[in-house]
């Protein structure tokens, strides 16, 4: 069975709806056919300073919705990235094998960098993709699940897997990105230039997963559309109404042009109204079954423990491997 790993960070506590279009929807599907590996990355969300409680609370609420979204445990490895130390150590080995230049070209550093300014941006910001590249190449992963901001990392991924082969042996499978066109990139209901992120300048833009329906009804309606009043889709003249209208297809599965059809004659206003509803009403039992998790730690203590178990027998092997082929002594 091909394998495929991908991650996510608990730094938000509640993901949101482009995490979960633009990846997590696909990790569920692609547990049923493949061996999967699954993390939150709690190594990755320190390059930001993070509060030690919340950092904890997040970690189990970013498993909780994982769980409430539809991964199995039975199905699938699912970890938290610290509990694999080989992702550290592998990550240092990357580190000496990428060049400074190369990893200053990633534009996620140079826009996260670009804001927080050079004195409070961390060396661990710099060097994040070259961890992520550890995450993906101690499994062999053959696909990586992600949205289309990640396609960038995927590329240096493959270009240092590559030189680890030629310098040493071949050792490292070259993963590909598995991104799904349709739902790659969601973007952010008040501003459709930019995608949907945590990170953005208006609250109003983001749909969070575990707040109260009622507010992300008001954030479909009070979306940003475009001038015109005919529901088409055309992502360069109306962006925000094509945005409105992938979400939708995403969540009802119609098709865009079936759903042309059927907002014909009528205003922007419908699309939202429905839209709305249709998000409430996947969002509901989500939650419910989120809060299921959370509301019994030990079981959730259980999967983690179970997952870890099975990331590391894989993780070890694969660093073992490396450690032999750069050359280091064996220890005794
Ligand atoms: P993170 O936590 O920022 O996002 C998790 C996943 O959500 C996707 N995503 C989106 N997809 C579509 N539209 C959007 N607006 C949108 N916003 C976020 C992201 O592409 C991602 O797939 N670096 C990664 C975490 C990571 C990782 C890995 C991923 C660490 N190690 C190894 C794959 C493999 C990140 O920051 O994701």
């Amino acid at each position: 069975r091909p394998r495929v790993l991908s991650g996510i960070q608990p730094t938000s506590g509640s993901f949101h709806l482009g995490n979960y279009l633009g990846a997590v929807r696909q990790w569920v599907d692609l547990q049923e056919s493949n061996d999967a590996f699954y993390m939150v990355v709690d190594l990755h969300a320190i390059t930001v300073p993070q509060d030690p409680a919340v950092l904890r609370e997040n970690a189990r609420v970013s498993v909780a919705q994982l769980l409430g979204a539809g991964l199995d445990p039975e199905r699938c490895t699912l970890f938290i990235q610290s509990h694999v130390p080989e992702h550290a150590q592998l990550a240092w080995v990357m580190n000496c094998l990428t060049g400074f230049g190369e990893a200053a070209r990633m534009t996620q550093f140079k826009d996260k960098s670009a804001k927080q300014g050079n004195e409070s941006t961390s060396v661990g910001l710099f060097t994040y993709p070259i961890l992520q590249i550890a995450d993906i190449l101690l499994y062999q992963a053959d696909a990586v699940p992600v949205g289309e901001d990640q396609r960038q990392h995927l590329e240096l991924t493959r270009d240092l897997a590559e030189r680890f082969n030629t310098r040493y042996r071949p050792t490292f499978t070259l993963p590909k990105p598995y991104i799904l066109k349709a739902t790659a990139k969601i973007l952010d209901l008040q501003d459709p230039t930019a995608k949907m992120s945590k990170s953005a300048s208006s609250a109003k833009g983001l749909v969070n997963l575990l707040d109260d329906p009622k507010v992300s009804a008001k954030k479909f309606k009070s979306a940003v559309t475009d001038t015109g009043t005919v529901v088409s889709y055309d992502e360069q003249e109306k962006p925000g109404v094509s945005n409105l209208l992938q979400i939708h297809s995403a969540l009802s599965g119609q098709s865009i042009e079936q759903l042309v059809a059927h907002f014909e004659g009528r205003m922007y206003g419908a699309l939202k109204t429905e839209l709305a509803e249709l998000f409430a009403e996947w969002v509901l039992p989500f939650q419910e079954r989120t809060r299921g998790y959370l509301d019994d730690p030990a079981e959730l203590d259980r999967v983690l423990a179970v997952g870890a178990e099975k990331a590391r027998a894989v993780a070890s092997e694969t660093l073992a491997t490396v450690y032999d082929r750069i050359g280091f002594l064996p220890a005794a």
